[in-house]
This record gives C-alpha cells, structure tokens and sequence, in this order.
C-alpha cells in the first residue's frame, strides 16, 4: 500500500526555454556553459520554476556536459543546434590528469548548491550527473546523434578503450556527486538518458554496471541521500536494473513491462514519472485527462509525478499549470 498521500512533483528540463524568464536571462547570457558556472544565474534559473509554481523539487541549473568540459574536452553549445564537442578516440585525447584538478574546475556548481541550499526552506534539492555510457555517447558521437553510429561501432570494436573511458566517468561522477551532497544536494538523479540503445552484455557492462557503482559508493557515503535513476529506454531491461542498482526512486518512461509495477511495490522502490512531454503540447482536456491516467496508473506505488523527459520549449505555462491543478484537485478528491 501507499505509504504517503500526497503526490510530490517537479519536472524535468523544469528550469528551462520554455519559461519567459529564462529566456530574458539566456539573451542576455549567449555562452550556455558560462551560465552553468554562474552560481548567481545559475540558482537564479533554478529557483525561476519554483517561484512560478508549488512544486516539491529544486533541481540544480547546470548540464550534464560539465563533465567532458571539466575533462578536458572542448565543449560548445551552438545556437537552435544543442551541445557540439570535439569528439576524441580513447582516453588519450583527453586532458585528464587527476581528480581534484578535474573537481577544480566544477567548483562553482558547487557554489551554486549551497546559495540553494541556504534558500531552499523545506523544498527538496536535487543535485544530478548523466550516467556514464549517456555522457560518453556526446563526447564519441560530438554532439547529439539521431543513428548513434559512432558509438554503436565503438563500443562494439574498440571495447577496451570504451570501458577506460567510462571508468574515469564513473570515478569522477562518484565524487562530482559527493561534492554536490556535502554543498547541500539531498536527492541526487542520475540521467542514463541513452541506455535504451543497447542490450545484454553490453546493458550489462556500460549500464548496470557503472551506475551500480555510483549507487554503491554514494550509499556509503550518504545513506539519507536519496537515489534517483533514470535509465531510459530500458524497456524490459528495467527490471534488471531495479534488481541490480539500488534505486531510492526510478524514473520512467512510456515503454515499461506491465509487472515491474509490484516488483518496485515489493522493493519499496518509488516510481518517477511519466507524463510524456508531447501531451503538454495539446489542449487543456487533453493534458488534464492524460494527467489523471498517471496518477491512476501509480495510485498504488510510491509516486513523485514527473514527465517521462524533459519539458519541451513550446510548453504552454498554462498546461503546466493545468496539470499541477488536477494534481491537487485529485488528492482531495481521494
Ligand atoms: O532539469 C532541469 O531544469 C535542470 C537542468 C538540466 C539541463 N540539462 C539544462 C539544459 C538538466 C538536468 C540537463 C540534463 C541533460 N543535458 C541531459 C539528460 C536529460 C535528457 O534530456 O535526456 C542531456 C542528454 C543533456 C545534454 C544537452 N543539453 C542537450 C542534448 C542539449 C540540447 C537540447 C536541448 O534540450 O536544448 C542541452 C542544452 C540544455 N541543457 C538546455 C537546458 C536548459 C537548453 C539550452 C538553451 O538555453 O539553449
């Protein structure tokens, strides 16, 4: 059974274009990565969602890309384009000496978590990385990729090299978030955004595998922090995850096996999710009836209602407003 009554929320991409607000700020700021490392800007943008609506969650302003860029790699984020990186070859090709010069230089995100920290009230504060194998897709394809071709090849004959890479990006996530914990961060999310491209051996080896590791080693070192991943495109996949990497909370997306339901009722794990963002580009009876279909869906699972990805840019404010609507119109109802 149910053990709250009240259904949490936040939105991922939550801080972002959609947002008038922000957009004022990103005129006026052109460099998308000086922004993640302006602690005033950056905790400005992140508490710009939080002022508009009541939601339970603060998630840090910031990208998952800080890591390339504080490995070395040339980072850049092009107009109407997304991120274009430098793509390299093996480790080799990266300016990666040692931990702390690497911590060195995201010293400001840290920052930008305690001015939260120390505004937060009784909000949760989200602190978050991309899991391995997602963050290693940029820095091989160079940017985002519609085939993955690039990294498909890689992983498939340059193995070894691939698994070196991703050994440095689970050492590094591992303290990125630590320090992100100590500067105030009580939930952290890891993004594996792209584990829905692969299977078996290689789900084993570049998925399950890296982030178990980081969930092992932030458990240790925090056990009240809690857990969210967020494995996309797992698909049956998902199951061998929850049995395999401590989870406080998984986030879902639209393509689930029916029965991981009672398997994350049975493990005590939370379910995040997942109203897919392109309803929220539809009308208001739309968005209120897909809304409850979610809440519906979960009723009997600990849930925190989110999207199953990020808010897209042309999101009306009023749908999101809608939606945070029936959400509290159906906890009274109950
Ligand atoms: O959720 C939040 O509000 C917190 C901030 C946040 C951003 N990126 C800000 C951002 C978070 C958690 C991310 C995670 C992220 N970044 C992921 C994982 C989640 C996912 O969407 O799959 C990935 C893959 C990235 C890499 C990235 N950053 C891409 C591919 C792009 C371009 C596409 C896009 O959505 O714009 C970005 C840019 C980015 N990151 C923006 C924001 C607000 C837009 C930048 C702009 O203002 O032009």
């Amino acid at each position: 059974m149910k053990t709250v009554n009240k259904t949490p929320l936040w939105f991922m991409r939550q801080a972002g274009r959609y947002l008038p607000e922000y957009m004022k700020i990103r005129s006026e700021n052109p460099d998308f990565l000086k922004l993640c490392f302006n602690p005033n800007l950056a905790s400005e943008i992140s508490l710009q969602p939080i002022r508009r609506f009541d939601l339970d969650f603060i998630i840090l302003f910031s990208d998952i890309l800080v890591i390339p860029f504080c490995l070395g790699q040339d980072v850049k984020f092009l107009k109407n384009h997304g991120p274009s990186l430098t793509p390299i070859f093996s480790k080799k090709d990266l300016n990666y000496s040692n931990l702390k010069k690497c911590l060195d230089k995201l010293a400001n995100i840290f920052e930008t978590l305690k001015v939260l920290n120390s505004k937060r009230g009784k909000k949760n504060l989200i602190g978050f990385c991309g899991g391995p194998f997602t963050v290693l897709n940029y820095m091989i394809e160079g940017g985002t990729s519609l085939s993955h071709s690039k990294i498909k090849k890689y992983i498939k004959y340059q193995k070894k090299e691939a698994l070196e890479i991703i050994r440095i990006l689970t050492e590094v996530s591992i303290e990125y978030l630590k320090k992100q914990i100590e500067s105030g961060a009580n939930y952290i999310q890891i993004f594996e955004s792209w584990a829905g491209l692969l299977e078996k051996e290689e789900y084993s080896d570049f998925i399950i595998k890296p982030n178990k590791e980081i969930s092992v080693e932030i458990k240790k070192f925090s056990k009240r922090t809690k857990i969210i991943h967020f494995p996309r495109g797992s698909g049956n996949n998902y199951k061998n995850f929850v049995e395999e990497v401590y989870c406080d909370v998984i986030s879902l997306d639209q393509n689930y096996p029916t029965d991981l339901l009672n398997l994350l009722r049975k493990k005590e794990i939370t379910v995040q999710g997942n109203l897919d963002p392109q309803e929220l580009l539809k009308d208001t009876i739309t968005v209120e009836q897909k809304t409850k279909e979610v809440l519906e869906k979960f009723k009997e699972n600990n849930h925190i209602f989110n999207l199953s990805h990020g808010i897209l840019p042309k999101t009306k404010i009023s749908n999101i407003e809608k939606v945070i609507k029936v959400i509290k119109e159906y906890e009274t109802s109950k």
